[in-house]
């Protein structure tokens, strides 16, 4: 009697051990963000959010990249990215509080210069004449600045649908776009590279018709200034 007594004990402490070993989908903080969140995501602001935007982001883990959170993390990006207010060229994770290695970027060099998703993105090799271009950021209101980027990438990701490991050569403005998003990942912002950095004199008329407010349910802390 004794000896069986002991088996729920066992039992729950085998069960614990190996729910406690699977690799975690997400922190409780990046699933409240994800599941919380809006179709239009909230995007973080350097100042308020600096410690997210300056984290480098971790790869997702073949949980994260198996799990519906991902591809609801996804859907909301290109919401976000798309939507009316930020109305940009590409997006990364931790400028929605997630610092996972996700970002989208609009392929202006395919034909319709679709918006497409990469997982896990990391740039083998950068070449080609360095060109200084106007860029801003959803994420640093409400300046623009010159920055020196490399006319060429060489960009590894794993595919969204296939999850299969992809290498790809990139040209020209997308591969200045590569390079910004990336950039995000490593907790690098275009200002860090900038030779110059100005406001954007239309900014807050295109901007003042939307609500840039930080939800209530937030569960990130700012705690870093820049
Ligand atoms: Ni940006």
């Amino acid at each position: 009697m004794k000896k069986l007594s002991q088996w729920p004990v066992l039992c729950a402490i085998v069960v614990l051990a190996v729910a406690c070993g699977r690799p975690q989908a997400f922190t409780a903080a990046e699933q409240c963000i994800i599941d919380r969140s809006a179709e239009v995501m909230y995007v973080t602001v350097i100042g308020a959010d600096s410690t997210v935007l300056r984290t480098p982001s971790a790869d997702l883990t073949p949980a994260e990249l198996a799990s519906d959170r991902l591809k609801t993390l996804m859907d909301k990006m290109y919401s976000t990215v798309t939507s009316p207010q930020q109305d940009g060229v590409g997006i990364a994770a931790p400028q929605v509080g997630i610092d996972k290695r996700v970002i989208w970027v609009q392929r202006f060099d395919k034909p319709g210069e679709p918006f497409e998703c990469y997982l896990n993105p990391h740039l083998d090799s950068l070449w080609g004449e360095m060109t200084h271009g106007p860029e801003g950021c959803l994420s640093v209101p409400p300046m623009r600045g010159l920055v020196p980027r490399y006319s060429a990438v060489k960009v590894s990701y794993i595919h969204p649908e296939t999850l299969e490991p992809r290498t790809e050569t990139v040209e020209g403005y997308t591969a200045i776009i590569f390079q910004h998003e990336c950039d995000h990942l490593d907790g690098t912002l275009y200002i860090d590279r900038a030779d110059t950095v100005f406001l954007h004199a239309s900014w807050k008329e295109t901007r003042a018709q939307y609500d840039y407010s930080r939800p209530a349910w937030w569960p990130l802390k700012e705690n870093q200034t820049n």
